[in-house]
């Protein structure tokens, strides 16, 4: 097979370069977006007078037949062929003969190839949405179940506040809802046609790339054709979007992987998504969620990667930019697979609020509820901190919890104390009682998910 630029060569290519050169093992992905162009492009040759309606059937028909082809799995990809734009068009070549050469009018394969990875993106960038929706969905089904059900709050992984398990699950409902709104950002941003920028700097063809940014459902052309062609921005910034969700994904998964644990034992996970031991009959392994938490780590080196392969190219196209699919197409199907799984996953988990229970009366996770309460008494928070600092230690070496305290205990503590001085000490009291805007009172949490539900409702 000759190649498509055999005119100004006298030797072919030696194999191993060929091996080296070609990317069609990957961006053959590509094919549907590749033909999608590639019929946009021919109809606007035609309308432009360029090539003429009978060819533009022909060709249409061709590349349909090749795309069937595809579909089918009968196509046979050759490395000879490099990548997916030119075994398109060889195979369109070797079908039409010269009618088929016409198609390469007014293009390169650098703005083709800009324009097959925006057209794929943006239709990724809606699948990676659905997913992120359907766990928005799981999260809110799941809050509204446990909005009353108090657990730990943790910071430093020492008790802190306590909180509901609604409440906890609408703090991921939040991180994935930015992730969501990163994705449209990243959209509306990649959302303009590079085809027709040719190899770098437009044509003197008489072309109309609006029309094909048109046929394509772009808003509108790319302002220069040389940017059109240089730059993979938007595969970073997916790549981005990625790796911000990617971290939250792995937050929560191990979350999931101690909660699971003997130790918490706060959820089971269901039987279909642990594994046992080849060795220890006893056992029950969180795998998925710890493959969640370690997924994280490809995503993060596709971006460094393409990061790295971008830094100090020199305008406009290099072959380097071939470099950007791999880590691309490898991010897509982890991000999506990873909602996926951990999505279904939480669905099947429940929370067990006997465990839970049994931890809420260590750690004195009232405390900053009873300085609170100080303060409403006319207390600076200061103080009431202090005065709460001593009650703590107090009952620690006395071997105490607050509810234990008597009149005489507080007495010894600060002169200031007494019983009447003391709120409700029950955690329940103190949960229903934060209700300021975004705190942890199930009357809020009901509302965090009532805005949620009505937001993903308008999506
Ligand atoms: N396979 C190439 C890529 O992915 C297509 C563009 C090639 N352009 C060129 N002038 N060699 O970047």
């Amino acid at each position: 097979m000759a190649n498509l630029w055999s005119g100004r060569f006298e030797k072919g290519m030696d194999e191993i370069v060929e091996k080296f050169n070609a990317s069609i093992g990957v961006d053959k992905r590509l094919y549907a977006c590749d033909i999608q162009g590639s019929i946009a492009h021919v109809s606007m040759l035609a309308k432009q007078g360029i090539v003429k309606e009978e060819e533009k059937e022909k060709i249409i028909k061709g590349l349909t037949e090749i795309k069937h082809k595809i579909d089918k799995g009968e196509f046979e990809f050759n490395i000879k062929q490099e990548d997916i734009h030119m075994a398109v068009e060889g195979a369109l070549i070797e079908a039409l003969g010269d009618t088929g050469k016409r198609l390469h009018t007014a293009r390169s394969r650098n703005d083709q190839v800009a324009v097959d990875t925006r057209l794929y993106l943006k239709e990724q960038i809606k699948e990676v949405i659905e997913n992120l929706v359907y766990m928005e969905k799981v999260l809110l089904e799941k809050a509204k179940q446990y909005a009353d059900q108090i657990m730990i709050g943790f910071t430093h992984v020492q008790h802190a506040q306590p909180v509901t398990v609604g409440f906890h699950l609408m703090a991921y409902f939040q991180m994935f809802k930015r992730d969501i709104q990163r994705l449209q950002d990243t959209y509306e941003r990649m959302d303009y046609c590079p085809l027709g920028a040719c190899a770098l700097a437009g044509t003197t063809l008489p072309t109309d790339r609006y029309f094909t940014s048109e046929m394509l459902g772009f808003k509108a052309p790319t302002e220069n054709a040389m940017d059109s062609v240089s730059d993979r921005d938007y595969v970073i910034e997916f790549l981005s979007d990625a790796s911000i969700s990617m971290m939250h994904i792995s937050r929560f998964a191990e979350e999931f992987v101690w909660w699971n644990s003997q130790e918490f034992s706060y959820i089971s996970i269901d039987d279909s998504f642990c594994t046992g031991s080849s060795i220890m009959p006893q056992k029950k392994n969180p795998d998925m969620a710890e493959l969640l938490r370690g997924k994280v780590g490809r995503v993060y080196g596709h971006l460094m990667q393409i990061l790295t392969v971008m830094k100090g190219t020199p305008l406009a196209y290099n072959k380097d930019f071939q470099e950007d699919k791999e880590g691309l197409f490898d991010a897509v199907d982890t991000w999506k697979a990873s909602l996926r799984i951990f999505a279904k996953m939480i669905e099947k988990t429940e929370f067990r609020m006997d465990r839970i229970e049994k931890h809420l009366h260590t750690g004195f996770l009232n405390a900053t509820d009873i300085a609170e309460h100080f303060v409403k008494q006319g207390m600076p928070f200061r103080e009431a901190h202090e005065v709460v600092g001593k009650m703590v230690k107090f009952c620690e070496n006395n071997n105490k919890d607050f509810t234990d305290l008597t009149e005489g205990d507080l007495e010894a503590i600060d002169s200031w104390l007494s019983l009447d001085r003391l709120p409700d000490l029950s955690i329940e009291g103190c949960v229903k009682a934060r209700v300021s805007f975004g705190g942890t009172a199930p009357v809020e949490v009901r509302r965090q998910i009532r805005v949620g539900g009505e937001w993903i409702a308008e999506l």
